[in-house]
């Protein structure tokens, strides 16, 4: 049932092409729009948000925080991500005119349930985005928009983090449709280019031999560090989630632009530091800030693994080892620069000798708090 794979793992982050293009399938029609049938919120209530909130944990935490970015940018409707977790005893504000996003792969996951709850008591209504048809969340949302990843065995999740995005992208794009925003044809054409996303992903899978071969070689180091800014942040966040559970290491993900307010002192010689590096084009300002930070930790001794769209020679002389991936639009970045992040940590894992599918302490669904 491993279909010829060691580890349901691999397996997994081999199928993301294919889940991505199944959450995709049927939502986008010939005229090139979104057609969210399933998401039952009336667009009269869509067009009267005005404050959405998305709330999940762990991996499903960072594909919300990825969506904060699309939302924010896509509809110009404030969006906050926060900690299932956090989000219920702190008393949030919410009323009839919030949307609020739980994202849970399971649909089990207590915290996040107990989220939902509250903010339907508070009169919010709530659109779940899950991977597990008939489950506990999205049986409590108001409406729900599956992901279709198809059933994640191992524990960590790779494959449903995928179409976690591309559901959060949906949402926001679907919801800039409805509502008409100032960037109608941008929306519009990132919907042409997620709706070819698959192939890139599948690019980036063929090209993974010198990520195997670079995570064997850490395999003795204690710590591995991440940086990234924009979507690029939550994906560092991601890349060090998955190295801490799968290989036990002390794992970090930051903000490139927090590296002064202090994480630039663990920089020591051949400390290695994963940069996740935005596209040249759109953001460049981001793109030159993040060539300096590189270069900042480079001369501090850190041995520099970048992760930068194919073409951009302006991070070569900096990488110690450069991670080449197809350019996307900015925001989508995310669904090809997860990739070898998540098989860094599943090579470096089986090079330590541990228990890939099946990590020590973890279980799959999280049903207590
Ligand atoms: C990490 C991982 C967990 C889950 C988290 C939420 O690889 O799998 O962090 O993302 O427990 O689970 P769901 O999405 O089922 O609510």
């Amino acid at each position: 049932e491993k279909g010829g794979y060691d580890y349901f793992m691999l397996k997994e982050i081999a199928e993301q092409p294919k889940a991505v293009a199944d959450t995709l399938l049927g939502r986008i029609d010939a005229s090139g729009s979104l057609t969210l049938d399933e998401v039952r919120i009336p667009a009269s209530v869509l067009r009267e948000v005005d404050k959405v909130v998305v709330v999940a944990c762990g991996t499903a935490f960072h594909a919300g925080m990825i969506a904060k970015y699309a939302i924010e940018h896509w509809t110009r409707i404030p969006c906050e991500t926060e900690l299932a977790s956090e989000f219920r005893y702190r008393d949030p504000i919410l009323d009839q005119r919030t949307l609020v996003i739980a994202i849970s792969q399971s649909g089990e996951t207590m915290d996040t349930l107990m989220a939902l709850r509250h903010a339907r008591e508070q009169g919010a209504k709530v659109l779940a985005i899950c991977n597990t048809n008939g489950s506990t969340i999205p049986r409590e949302s108001d409406a729900v928009l599956y992901t279709h990843a198809g059933p994640e065995v191992a524990v960590a999740s790779t494959k449903a983090f995928l179409t976690q995005l591309v559901a959060c992208y949906l949402v926001a794009l679907y919801l800039g449709q409805v509502r008409g925003t100032k960037w109608g044809d941008e929306i519009q054409s990132v919907i042409r280019e997620l709706d070819g996303i698959g192939t890139q992903v599948e690019e980036v899978l063929e090209t993974m031999e010198p990520v195997r071969e670079l995570a064997r070689s850490l395999a003795g180091k204690n710590t591995v560090l991440f940086l990234g800014r924009h979507v690029g942040y939550p994906v560092a966040l991601e890349g060090a989630l998955k190295l801490k559970e799968l290989a036990y290491m002390h794992a970090e993900g930051f903000a490139a632009g927090e590296l002064k307010h202090g994480p630039i002192a663990l920089i020591e010689d051949d400390l290695p530091v994963v940069v996740v590096v935005p596209s040249p084009r759109g953001r460049s300002v981001l793109h030159d800030k993040i060539v300096s930070n590189i270069q900042e930790i480079r001369a501090r001794g850190a041995r520099t693994i970048v992760i930068a769209e194919r073409g951009d020679e302006a991070v070569r002389p900096y990488a110690d080892h450069l991670v080449e991936i197809p350019a996307t639009p900015v925001l989508l970045q995310p669904l090809v620069a997860t990739v070898p992040l998540q098989v860094f940590a599943c090579e470096l894992a089986t090079a330590r000798g541990n228990e890939v599918d099946q990590p020590r302490n973890l279980a799959k669904s999280v049903t207590v708090e």
